[in-house]
């Protein structure tokens, strides 16, 4: 059938999502690593456009897409490769997929922090390039989260769930944000700080901020300074958030404890001073990578993309 509308899924959906959009609208699927100019060729007569964080959606595509478009379903919570004016400026919808993956990002959050205060990377490195000499008093010595300080920015949903997860390890909880959050004050025991107060006081600092002009480079040079020669730095968040060039120096010279990272400022690709750096734990922006999330995200575009389609509210709008 010719009339149904064209769903573009341009990098890869679930069978979750997938197969539900199939059964509704014709659907066009690129490939998972399809290119800028591959892009632009798959979503001429688009109605509806499921992109996710390696898909800019910008003016150009906008307009490649034409007329018929709805809506630009995210696979993804955040949405910071959509470029909101320009979809607003067409009367495009966007959406996107909060809640279903805050247990597995937290959760992600939670290992990388681990990994990084206890050095998992470096050591298990070391043992299999070899170089294990046996049971070392003085080797790898790390942080107990038990009684540390763990301060979060941005105390969100998935913040909130990290900050429950360090609280149920023993830890104090400290946090920062735009707005105070009773219910973590309440249930957590967490302290309100302003920024330079909570990198100063915490030994682990974990980011859950959206990326925005406000969050791009947030912790920089200044900032790891405050962190400290024993602090860590995980970021599960969005790469621009972190000045990676700043870190890659602050951990090379010591000036930083250690440092778990699942996510770049340009991503796929990863600077070469981050991969040379010591005690970094870096991860490929896997943070809702679980089959329960990756499912339910799938069903919530396809969710989104057919309210949209047959006129309804999406259930997910962000713009
Ligand atoms: C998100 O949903 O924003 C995540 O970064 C994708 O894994």
């Amino acid at each position: 059938m010719t009339d149904r509308k064209l769903v573009v899924i341009a990098r890869g959906l679930l069978p979750a999502g997938l197969d539900p959009l199939r059964a509704r609208y014709r659907v066009r699927v690129g490939r998972p690593e399809a290119t800028r100019e591959e892009l632009l060729e798959l979503v001429p007569g688009a109605a509806a456009l499921v992109a996710n964080p390696a898909v800019p959606v910008d003016a150009e595509l906008l307009d490649a897409c034409g007329p018929r478009l709805e809506v630009v379903a995210n696979f993804a919570v955040g949405y910071d490769n959509v470029d909101v004016e320009a979809c607003r400026a067409r009367g495009v919808v966007i959406t996107n997929t909060p809640d279903v993956l805050t247990q597995a990002t937290a959760e992600l959050a939670l290992a990388l922090t681990l990994a990084a205060a206890r050095r998992l990377s470096d050591a298990e490195r070391d043992l299999r390039g070899g170089r294990w000499q046996g049971w070392d008093p003085a080797a790898y010595l790390g942080i107990e989260l038990r009684g540390a300080t763990v301060g979060v920015v941005g105390m969100g949903r998935i913040g909130s769930r990290y900050a429950a997860a360090m609280r149920a390890l023993g830890a104090e909880l400290i946090y920062t944000g735009p707005s105070a959050k009773p219910e973590a004050e309440r249930e957590l025991g967490a302290r309100r700080r302003s920024l330079d107060d909570l990198l100063s006081a915490a030994e682990i600092v974990s980011l859950h901020a959206p990326a925005s002009a406000a969050t791009h480079h947030l912790v920089g040079a200044r900032e790891l300074e405050l962190i400290g020669p024993e602090g860590v730095l995980v970021n599960t968040a969005r790469g621009s958030l972190v000045d990676s060039e700043a870190l890659a120096a602050a951990l090379s010279d010591g000036r930083l404890g250690a440092a778990g990272l699942d996510v770049y400022e340009e991503e796929p690709e990863v600077p070469a001073a981050l991969l040379a750096a010591p005690r970094c734990v870096l991860l490929p922006h896997i943070g809702s990578a679980t089959v329960a999330a990756r499912d339910a995200m799938s069903r919530l575009v396809a969710d989104n993309v057919t309210a949209v389609l047959e006129g309804r509210e999406p259930l997910n709008p962000v713009a």
